[in-house]
């Protein structure tokens, strides 16, 4: 999927193996991405129930990888498991046009709902999280450690209620 903002277009696409350095840089230069390491990016490459979407710069070459999203379908949910913007690309729909296109595919695939767990104070993800509609479920008392902290469990209906 191609996706243009103004003269910014992008590209939104599965991860492949030469994505890998690209996106653990994104992830690491983020105190609030999970930290995970690359044999766990490759892992979900071959997880028929993972799904790892990156978007990068349309028309430049070689393409620059602006952010990615990593989604783990069960049954007809999927958890959002891990998601981060490259800082100084941020605030320019990119989440939003990655988060677009997994919507996409996962309803394709059968999927109903999406639920993910976020730092109770973790401002930006929570105001990017609410402007795409996902509702608060419930608060688990101290979830995370270094720092200690509640998580907030959030969720969105990907299809819309049939028959109105
Ligand atoms: C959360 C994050 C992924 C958002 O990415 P992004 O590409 O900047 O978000 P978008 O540009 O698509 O934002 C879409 C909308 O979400 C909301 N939003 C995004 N960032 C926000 C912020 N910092 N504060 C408040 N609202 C925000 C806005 O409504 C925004 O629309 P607008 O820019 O027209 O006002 C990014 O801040 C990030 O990588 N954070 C660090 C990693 C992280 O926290 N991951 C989530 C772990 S659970």
């Amino acid at each position: 999927m191609t996706v243009c903002a103004g003269s910014h277009c992008m590209r939104i696409r599965l991860l492949s193996h030469r994505d890998l350095a690209a996106i653990l840089e994104i992830q690491n230069s983020s105190r609030q991405a999970s930290a995970w390491e690359e044999t766990d990016y490759e892992q979900l490459l071959g997880d028929n129930q993972g799904m790892v979407l990156v978007a990068e710069t349309e028309g430049a070459v070689p393409p620059e990888i602006l952010g990615f999203a990593v989604f783990h379908k069960v049954g007809e949910e999927s958890e959002l498991w891990n998601l981060a913007v490259a800082p100084r690309h941020q605030r320019r729909g990119v989440a939003k046009a990655l988060f677009q296109e997994a919507r996409r595919r996962l309803l394709q695939a059968g999927v109903a709902a999406i639920f993910l767990e976020v730092r109770a104070s973790n401002a930006p993800a929570l105001g990017f999280y609410r402007a795409l509609g996902f509702k608060t479920l419930m608060r688990r008392k101290r979830y995370y450690q270094d720092p200690s902290e509640d998580a907030l469990v959030l969720s969105i209906d990907l299809a819309p209620p049939s028959g109105n």
